[in-house]
């Protein structure tokens, strides 16, 4: 998904290399969340003018351009704006000109970064067009930026402040956002505005702030009815085209950035998608909320939002980040995806940790405790989530309904959307999402929050739309993802599913047996893990000698392990762009079996559980019609004839045994991805962070 990246700077000497610099290193750690092309807008020799270099494909390839050109890399500034961006095509194709930053027209007075997508972007082409603006992409950004122009152009002699014509044009567009503005009519001003997509501040200064907090300005009344910028009828933009009133503000204080001493001080802004392009330069972040616009000049940062929401705060904190740029990076490993996929012994230990007593068997979750008495009072549970977020609610929801005998729904956060599931009060709604800014989730969310439902978050990302806006919740503390297929999230949100079961299920009884197996389980889980790791090198020789060329492949399984069909087939498809499907063993005899022959690779998921006879007779049923088997099964499982390839994992609890069986498959999917020569990391045409519906 789309990438923003912008640095302002006040008092503070660069020279236009460094400012490129970092504006490359800021999009190459955006590059985690999937894109296509990429691009950058810094400040012209003049204040009148504004620099563009974009190119399709990778960062590195736009650092060349720039790297080529022949600009003055040594022109120094000492405050100046400039914007980054990464794009991931929704609205015409992967090219130079529908690479952001897009502009209002060939003299770049307005230019825009922009992740979403607007809605309304045709009805808004058509009519500026008939204005007589002329439009050079086919993006739906392209759009706001001429708009900011045509009422830039009707305002002469008014002279709008920048924000004040942030919220004329944002007012104007539907859908979901972010943005960050820049204007060769407001030299080292930049606003951004969120509508739906995340966005965050860094903070840097050399000495300490005298603040750790910025107050919000609330337009006062006469913004709300608006005051009609254009005389009635000279837009036909519709009657909603109104102009908030600088007069009508309500300016609490200054949100300059002083230092102890009171004095103003050089400060740079970093504005991103999110933390990891921060990071390295500051760990003093502000996270924007939805319909924020911040508007940063000369050192300082104003937040203003068009009205007063009840139950809204109306500060927003400046945190520190825990994230270290360490934790981002690669280290000996050759992929994101490998790497991820070697911390999980260490991941789910972080996902227990403080949480899990394993001397006395309790499970506390800080997150959920205030709650818990209402969440155990509930009618339902309905899961929602996306991708590999579902498979993790696929996988626990067995365990689920055993310890709570409270029924359970599994869905799939579009689908629900699209059904208009009724959702009732007495509903207890988990939202699954390694980002938590899944649009599909937030708007599944914010769908069951409007119906009075306890919603529940389930999230990797601290800070995240999820985390925020969800009553409670359970971080899962995976780290940070950056391969675009989740490996070590989905081991992470499983364990913190089973955890959250297991609290649910503490006042009865009966399951006290059943919970202390599960928690000594948990306890063996991370050497268990590295056990499974330790037989890296013989998957990748059977993807080499077996799988590599296969066109197809199916993955079947029953019970609890259903979910490991389906999230070992999803891993495969990813990132090897080989046909793969995760099929219900119980199904076989209702249709897939007709794909069976010798040629087509099945990997038969047969670990010991209750459902292991009909497992076996699964096997029969595929052998019988000369199918080739590889069976995933336990280490010490002799009834297994010696004819089949087999890949073996330890033995654990039935509820946890799918957190030990996909391992393999996400090993198998990774060297079947390498052997194929595809990019393990940025698979094609998908996204880490989906944040469009
Ligand atoms: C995208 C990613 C998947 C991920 C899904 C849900 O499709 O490519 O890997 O599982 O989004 O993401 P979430 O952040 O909500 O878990």
């Amino acid at each position: 998904m789309c990438g923003i990246f912008a640095y302002c700077t006040y008092l503070t000497e660069k020279d236009r290399k460094e400012i490129c610099d970092i504006l490359c290193t800021g999009l190459q750690r955006l590059e985690y969340r999937g894109y296509d092309s990429a691009g950058i807008g810094i400040d012209g020799d003049t204040e009148k003018d504004v620099i563009l270099f974009k190119q399709v494909g990778k960062v590195a390839a736009l650092r060349k351009l720039i790297t080529e050109s022949k600009v003055n890399f040594g022109k120094t500034f000492i405050n100046q704006v400039s914007i980054a961006h990464t794009r991931w095509a929704t609205h015409g194709a992967p090219s130079p000109i529908n690479c952001h930053p897009l502009r209002s027209d060939p003299t770049n007075e307005f230019t825009v970064i922009h992740n979403g997508i607007v809605t309304n972007n045709n009805e808004l082409r058509l009519v500026l067009q008939k204005k007589g603006y002329k439009f050079e992409s086919e993006t739906d950004t392209e759009v706001v930026a001429v708009l900011f122009k045509y009422i830039w152009d009707s305002q002469r002699g008014t002279r709008l402040d920048f924000t004040t014509l942030v919220k004329i044009v944002v007012k104007e567009l539907e859908g979901s956002f972010a943005f960050v503005f820049k204007s060769i009519h407001f030299p080292n001003e930049v606003v951004t505005a969120r509508r739906g997509s995340p966005l965050l501040i860094g903070v840097k200064t050399e000495k300490k702030l005298k603040i750790d907090f910025v107050d919000v300005e609330i337009a006062g009344p006469d913004v709300e009815k608006g005051a009609g910028l254009l005389a009635p009828g000279s837009s036909s933009l519709g009657s909603n085209f109104l102009v908030p009133q600088p007069a009508g503000m309500t300016r609490t204080q200054s949100r300059a950035f002083m230092s102890e001493e009171g004095v103003p001080q050089p400060i740079e802004f970093f504005i991103a998608s999110d933390a990891s392009a921060v990071v390295e330069h500051t760990k003093r972040v502000l996270y924007l909320e939805d319909d924020d616009i911040a508007h940063i000049i000369e050192g300082e940062l104003h937040i203003h939002r068009l009205r007063r929401e009840e139950g809204k705060s109306s500060v927003r904190a400046i945190e520190t980040l825990e994230l270290e740029l360490a934790e981002i990076m690669k280290g000996k490993f050759d992929h994101f995806m490998q790497k991820e996929i070697y911390e999980q012994p260490e991941s789910v230990v972080n996902t227990m940790r403080g949480r899990v007593n394993f001397d006395t068997h309790k499970i506390t979750l800080g997150g959920l405790k205030a709650y818990l008495p209402i969440i155990r009072r509930c009618r339902r549970i309905v899961f929602s989530a996306c991708g590999t977020s579902y498979h993790s609610c696929i996988a626990t929801r067995a365990i689920f309904e055993e310890l709570t005998e409270i029924p359970v729904s599994v869905e799939l956060a579009s689908d629900f959307l699209d059904r208009k599931t009724p959702i009732f009060r007495d509903d207890v709604c988990v939202f699954v999402s390694q980002s938590g800014e899944t649009a599909d989730t937030i708007l599944a969310m914010r769908y069951c929050l409007e119906r009075g439902a306890l919603c529940v978050g389930v999230v990797n990302t601290v800070g995240s739309t999820i985390s925020r806006e969800s009553h409670c919740g359970i971080h899962i503390n995976a780290g940070p993802e950056i391969g675009v297929a989740s490996t070590k999230a989905y081991t992470s949100q499983y364990i913190a599913l089973i955890m959250f079961a297991i609290q649910m299920s503490e006042d009865r009884i009966s399951l006290t047996e059943r919970r202390k197996q599960i928690i000594d389980g948990l306890h063996e889980l991370p050497a268990q893990i590295s056990q499974v790791l330790h037989g890296d090198k013989a998957l990748q020789q059977l993807a080499k000698t077996v799988l590599a060329n296969s066109r197809s492949l199916l993955i079947m399984g029953r019970g609890f392990q259903y979910a490991t069909c389906l999230e070992g087939a999803l891993k495969i498809k990813e990132i090897s762009y080989t046909h793969s499907e995760g099929i219900l063993a119980g199904e076989l005899k209702h249709g897939p079996l007709a794909l069976i022959d010798g040629d087509l690779p099945v990997i038969l998921v047969m670990t010991r559980d209750s459902l292991y006879p009909k497992v076996q007779s699964a096997l029969a049923q595929v052998t019988a019609r000369k199918g080739q088997p590889i069976i995933i099964c336990n280490e010490d499982d002799l009834s297994i004839s010696k004819e089949y390839r087999t890949i073996r994992v330890p033995q654990t609890v039935d509820c946890l045994q799918g957190i030990l069986n996909i391992i393999p498959l996400q090993l198998l999917s990774y060297h079947l991805a390498i052997l194929n020569g595809f990019d393990v990391d940025f698979p094609r045409n998908l996204a880490k962070s989906v944040t469009t519906e």
